[in-house]
Parts: structure tokens; C-alpha cells; sequence
């Protein structure tokens, strides 16, 4: 089984199955549980994506009481509405199994027969008058988050995302096709191709292009073999980093490659996209370590640091061009875990989720934001560290690296 959905609009975990199978009054099985998730995992590239107050009822996790109100709601109004096909598809996947199928046909007898429908009825009007209280409850609330809601839907559009193999690139990619994107994504090598395409379903509108960022003019080279033209792209994520830890910033030849890699490679692919006459949104993925020197890191937090200004300064000269038709958005993330970061016990605290870190990536860059710091918290702390001078930074970030997990 696994824990975590890679499509959570449209797929349960195993504790949301087990509600279900509560609410079904069936036993839930874990070989049904993987069907389940296999089939689920089509859905959201074969079923219309839910909108409006639709989608704010499918967002949060599913209990057996939501589970419940959700049911009665998308048998008469939100017909499309995902819990119904999962709901549909829990009870198919059980009724083909011999347990399942006892436990679904089970029915009264007899005398039981009377006592029953009494209390089916019972149970019917009193569910329906929760649900109607409860559908009036979310729609009021509904309607004050409405002009705060960020867009994000992504159908009929492009969006170029680099280092998909794992990671913020691979939760943005994931995010991106959930929204309903056609996605262009670039790993690094055959083994992180296949490895990838095995994780994704066949029908995911996703073409994986191999390229080798620490290359000059790698990524631009691979894309154009592939095909892919810069005027097709709506979104560009440029995610794809390396950091060489517990390595002297004075390793000229890593620092090289890690420049190459977290800056150059995005100038390049910037370059490309400028190029052509064509709306586009930039991303380029910075850190919030640009804003102070870090030991030992082989130059990444430099790296990073001139990437966050060489954007201003094209966002400054596509202005002064009057090319209005590409945004540019840096994105100065504190950390979050991935192969790069690894959560401690007495650092876990600090990370922010990288789920929500990808959301809020595509709604900024759907929104034209210029620059996104998650969580805005983790930069105050950065900034309020660095007004207290270089030798308290000195101390604090030896200190620091020593409790915050190693990386790669
Ligand atoms: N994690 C954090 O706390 C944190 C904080 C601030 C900013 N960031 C930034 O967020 C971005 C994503 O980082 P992450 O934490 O998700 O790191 P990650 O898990 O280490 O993923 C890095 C990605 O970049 C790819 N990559 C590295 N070198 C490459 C190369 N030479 N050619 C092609 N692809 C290459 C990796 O491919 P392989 O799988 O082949 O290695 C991988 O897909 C990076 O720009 C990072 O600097 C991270």
C-alpha cells in the first residue's frame, strides 16, 4: 500500500479507504486497496475535474461523516464530484470479491425485514437533514474564502518543469497534471527516465525529456531535439538544484558544476524562452539561503543568490522592452524535505510541507505573483538572523548546520 497519493484530489490514502469501508459497513481488504489505487490513479486524466464549490468540498482529507454528507450530495447535485467515483469504485472492487460480495448482499430477512426499512428511513431523513445543514455551513464558508482563492487550473496549458525526478520537481509535475497541464519534464538520466515513467500512469499527458543540466546549453539542446518549441511552453518551472554539502566553497570545480546547474543552466533555459514571442511565465526556483554565506556548501548559496538577482535583472530589461507577455516569479523557498534536505528530530519543526510549497509555486505563477517566499515565516527568521551582523550569522548557521539534516 502506499501512504501517500500522488494525485490526493482524486486518490484515498489507506486511512480514507478504511472510512469508506466503515461507512459501507464492509471489511476493507488490502489487496482491494491497491486495485483501488491503481485505478484511481487514471482518474484524473479520464473524469472532469470538479470546480467551484465542488472542489472546495473534494480539498480536505475524507472522514466517515464527510464521507457520508459527500455521498448523499453527489448522488442528486455533484454528480462529478470524485468521491462519488471512488465511492462507485470501492463498491465494484468489493462486490467482484467473494468476502466483498457477502458483506454487500447482506439483507434482512423475515421479520428483520419491517424493523429494518423503519430504520433505514429513520437513518435516511436524519442523514438528509445533516446534510443539508451541513452543505449550508460549507457554502457560507465558501462563499467568504471565494475572493481569496488563488486560480488553479491549469487545463490547455504547457507547463516545462526541470529535475521531475524527485523532489519539489517532482511534487510540482504531479501537481501540474492533477490540475489538468500538459507537462514537459527533464531528468537527468535513462535510469531516472524509467524509473519515473514506471511511477505514472500511461495516460498522463507528461513527455519526459533526458538532459543533462551540469552540460553548457544542455537543457536548451535536449529540448529543442525533443522538439519541444519555447513558444509552446505557457509555464516554466526551473526546479532542477544541486548542492555539494560538507564541500569547501573554495572547490572551484563543484562550485563550477553547482553554478552550471542551480544558475546557469536557468539562464539559458530563460534565454530560449525569452527568445520567443509567446506569453510565458518564468519560475526560477532561488532559496531563501541567498540571503546570507553559508560554509562548506560549495558555492549554493552564491549560486542561489545570483540567480534571485540575475531575475530582477531580466525582469528589468523585459520591462524596459515593454515585453509584457513574460512574468518572471522567484521563488525563495525555506526548507522543506526532499533528497536535498533530510528532516531531524529537533529540525522538523522548520520544514514546511512541499505539497503545499508546489501549489502555491503554480497558483503565484498563475497569478503573475513576482516573488514567492514559503513560509513567509522561515524569511523573517533568515532576515532577523542577518540584521544581527556577520559574526552572528557566523555562529548561528555553524550552529544550525550541525542540527539541521545533512543534505545529499
Ligand atoms: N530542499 C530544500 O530545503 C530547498 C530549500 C530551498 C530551495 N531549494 C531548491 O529547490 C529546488 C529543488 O530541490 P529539492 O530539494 O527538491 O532537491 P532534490 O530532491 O535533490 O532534487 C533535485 C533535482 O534536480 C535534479 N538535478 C540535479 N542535478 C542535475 C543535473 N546535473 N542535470 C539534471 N538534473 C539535475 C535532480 O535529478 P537527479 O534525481 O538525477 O539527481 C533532482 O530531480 C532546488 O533548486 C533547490 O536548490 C530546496
Amino acid at each position: 500500500m502506499t501512504n501517500s497519493p500522488l494525485f490526493p484530489l482524486w486518490q484515498v490514502d489507506p486511512q480514507e479507504y478504511n472510512a469508506i469501508c466503515a461507512y459501507l459497513d464492509i471489511s476493507p481488504q488490502p489487496q482491494l486497496f491497491d486495485k483501488l489505487a491503481d485505478y484511481l490513479l487514471q482518474a484524473p486524466f479520464v473524469f472532469t475535474r470538479p470546480k467551484g464549490f465542488a472542489l472546495f468540498l473534494a480539498k480536505p482529507g475524507l472522514s466517515k461523516f464527510r464521507i457520508a454528507r459527500l455521498d448523499m450530495l453527489s448522488k442528486f447535485l455533484f454528480r462529478d464530484h470524485p468521491v462519488r467515483f471512488i465511492l462507485n469504485a470501492v463498491i465494484a472492487l468489493h462486490e467482484c470479491d467473494g468476502k466483498g460480495y457477502v458483506e454487500l448482499s447482506a439483507a434482512p430477512v423475515g421479520w428483520q425485514v419491517p424493523f429494518s426499512l423503519l430504520r433505514w428511513g429513520a437513518g435516511f431523513v436524519l442523514s438528509l437533514a445533516i446534510t443539508m445543514v451541513w452543505f449550508f455551513w460549507n457554502y457560507m464558508k465558501y462563499l467568504i474564502a471565494l475572493p481569496f482563492q488563488a486560480k488553479n487550473d491549469l487545463s490547455g496549458k504547457r507547463v516545462l518543469i526541470t529535475g521531475v525526478s524527485r523532489g519539489l520537481g517532482l511534487e510540482i509535475l504531479l501537481y501540474s497534471l492533477q490540475q489538468g497541464a500538459d507537462v514537459v519534464g527533464t531528468v537527468r538520466n535513462r535510469q531516472a527516465y524509467a524509473e519515473l515513467i514506471a511511477q505514472l500512469p500511461e495516460t498522463a499527458p507528461v513527455k519526459l525529456v533526458i538532459a543533462d543540466l551540469s552540460q553548457v546549453n544542455g537543457i536548451t539542446q535536449a529540448l529543442q531535439e525533443n522538439q519541444i518549441t519555447s513558444d509552446s511552453i505557457d509555464i516554466a518551472v526551473l526546479c532542477a538544484g544541486i548542492k555539494h554539502s560538507d564541500t569547501s566553497v573554495l572547490s572551484l570545480e563543484k562550485i563550477r558544476e553547482t553554478f552550471q546547474v542551480n544558475c546557469f543552466s536557468s539562464m539559458e533555459l530563460s534565454k530560449w524562452l525569452c527568445c520567443a514571442e509567446h506569453k510565458t511565465s518564468l519560475v526560477l526556483i532561488s532559496s531563501i539561503g541567498r540571503w546570507h554565506g553559508m560554509h562548506s556548501s560549495a558555492g549554493y548559496n552564491a549560486a542561489k543568490s545570483a540567480l534571485s538577482i540575475w531575475g530582477e535583472s531580466l525582469e528589468m530589461e523585459l520591462y524596459a522592452m515593454g515585453r509584457k507577455d513574460c512574468s518572471i516569479m522567484i521563488v525563495e523557498p525555506g526548507i522543506f524535505e526532499s533528497g536535498m534536505m533530510k528532516k531531524s528530530a529537533s529540525s522538523q519543526f522548520l520544514f514546511a510541507s512541499r505539497r503545499k510549497l508546489a501549489e502555491r509555486i503554480i497558483c503565484g505563477a498563475l497569478a503573475g505573483k513576482k516573488t514567492l517566499r514559503y513560509p513567509y515565516w522561515f524569511a523573517l527568521l533568515t532576515w532577523t538572523i542577518c540584521l544581527g551582523g556577520r559574526n552572528f550569522q557566523n555562529y548561528f548557521f555553524a550552529r544550525a548546520r550541525k542540527s539541521i539534516g545533512k543534505e545529499q
